[in-house]
């Protein structure tokens, strides 16, 4: 098994990282393998709406990282997304990846387990955690949880690493996702309807 951690800083080894490696050790000591894959610092392209994506089950554009990460979602059990809080929500750069993976890919991310990681010097961090958690509830990806919403405090690597809670809330969710995956591998999915779809004008 294997969960998959976006790194959605523009720093490669920064504060979001530290808290993402947290979980990774913690999840190699489950027996769940990971890999932190960071989205770089790169221009990245918002979703322009063209829905070509509703016949190539991909983004059209692939100048970006965007379908490399559907790609990694799709060999992976589960999703751990973590982001630095910018203006009291997630990198603007991480969420127009995120906008085109899951609009061209997430019905096939069904019942893989997904949480969000924020990292924040000190305030915005509840709003950017709810605004990723979005992600996950309208793809029929179950959230798991921790002890404590999922943050970080710190400015560097070094003042997350004084973020004793935090570090605590990190490694908790690690065990947790390791115990849901687990719990779920082999099991049957629940059935789906097939989806109704309308705008509130009919
Ligand atoms: C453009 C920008 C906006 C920021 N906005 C906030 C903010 O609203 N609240 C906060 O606590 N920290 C804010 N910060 C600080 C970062 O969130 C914080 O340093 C974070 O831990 C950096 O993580 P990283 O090292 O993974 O990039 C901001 C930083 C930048 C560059």
């Amino acid at each position: 098994m294997k969960v998959l951690l976006i790194n959605g800083s523009p720093h490669k080894e920064g504060c979001t990282f530290t808290a993402l490696t947290e979980i990774k050790d913690q999840l190699e000591k489950e027996g769940i393998g990971s890999e932190i894959f960071w989205i770089g610092n790169k221009p990245v392209r918002g979703c322009i709406a063209c829905g070509k994506c509703g016949t190539l089950e991909r983004c059209a554009f692939d100048d970006d990282v965007a379908n490399e990460i559907v790609d990694k979602i799709l060999e992976s059990d589960g999703l751990i997304i973590g982001s630095p809080v910018y203006y009291a929500g997630p990198n603007g750069a991480l969420c127009a990846i995120l906008d085109r993976v899951f609009y061209s890919a997430s019905s096939k991310f069904t019942f893989k387990p997904g949480a969000s990681v924020v990292s924040c010097r000190r305030g915005g961090s509840t709003a950017s955690f709810d605004r990723l958690n979005k992600y996950f509830t309208i793809s029929n990806m179950p959230i798991v949880a921790s002890k404590y919403w999922n943050m970080v405090h710190g400015n560097s690597p070094e003042e997350v690493k004084q973020d004793l809670e935090g570090l605590h809330t990190m490694r908790t969710l690690a065990r947790n996702m390791a115990w849901l995956l687990k719990s779920i591998e082999g099991k049957n999915l629940p059935e789906q309807e097939e989806k109704v779809f309308t705008n509130f004008i009919r």
